[in-house]
């Protein structure tokens, strides 16, 4: 597929086929997020590859997300410090950087390499999804996977056998976004059209309903953030 095609044709896929995808192809998959640009060299992130059905059925349960269980493998991408501390101590060295600000270094690394492998999956007629929902169950992923300290479970992405072709979803104006030469602040007819563009995503027909969903007090991020800071002061991060 033609690059442009690609990014066209990938969108998150909620359905699969119970059917493996040939191990060839997950590893040209992994390639394409082996090659993403990693800051500085230093590769601050990793991922664990789940293809058994029973330990990736577990995990989909554990996280309350179904369709991680139907697809065929599921990458479970981590902030990855430990790493460049064995690195570090191979050669007499240590940390001693803010590993809170490395943590976001490492969210960036990660997140490079997974959409590389999500395009790489698209373009071999494959679907995927990311998987935030991670965060439901940190502290028992860390033990499943055995996660050393230093490692913090961000997110996951499955891939399989698409059984649904879902519609493009709507996305912010393109001038919201990009802001040409220095930052300028939203007018409100702008403001009121991003209601109605990305109203078209949601059940009610309103976003408000998603942003306070995740974003007020007592929603879904606001909930994970106490577990994500007291994992992370337990992994070492903090
Ligand atoms: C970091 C991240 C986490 C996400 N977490 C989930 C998730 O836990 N479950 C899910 O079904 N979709 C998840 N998504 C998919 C988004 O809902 C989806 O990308 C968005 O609605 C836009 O749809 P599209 O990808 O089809 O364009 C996540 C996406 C990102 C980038």
């Amino acid at each position: 597929m033609e690059f442009f095609e690609v990014v066209n044709r990938r969108r998150s896929v909620r359905r699969f086929k119970r059917v493996k995808i040939p191990e060839d192809d997950v590893k040209k998959i992994m390639e394409a997020g082996r090659l993403a640009p990693t800051d500085a060299t230093l590769h601050l992130w990793s991922a664990v590859w789940i293809r058994d059905d029973v330990k990736k059925s577990e995990i989909a349960k554990l996280i309350g997300q179904p369709h991680v269980e139907e697809g065929s493998d599921f990458f479970i991408f981590l902030a990855d410090l430990y790493r460049l501390r064995e690195l570090l101590k191979y050669r007499g060295r240590e940390i001693v950087a803010n590993k809170l600000a490395l943590f976001v270094f490492a969210a960036v690394d990660a997140a490079l390499a997974a959409e590389n492998m999500a395009l790489a999956a698209t373009a071999l007629g494959y679907g995927s999804c990311f998987i935030g929902a991670v965060q439901n169950a940190v502290y028992d992923l860390v033990s499943l996977l055995k996660l050393p300290d230093l490692t913090y479970p961000l997110f996951g992405l499955v891939i399989g056998v698409p059984d649904e072709d879902p519609p493009r979803r709507p996305r912010l104006p393109a001038d919201m976004l990009f802001h040409r030469e220095e930052y300028r602040a939203y007018r409100e007819d702008e403001l009121k059209a991003a209601y109605e563009i990305m109203g078209r995503v949601t059940r009610s027909g309103d976003w408000l309903r998603i942003l306070e969903r995740y974003a007020a007090r007592d929603g879904y991020f606001d909930k994970r953030s106490d577990l994500m800071i007291s994992v992370m002061k337990r992994l070492g991060f903090m």
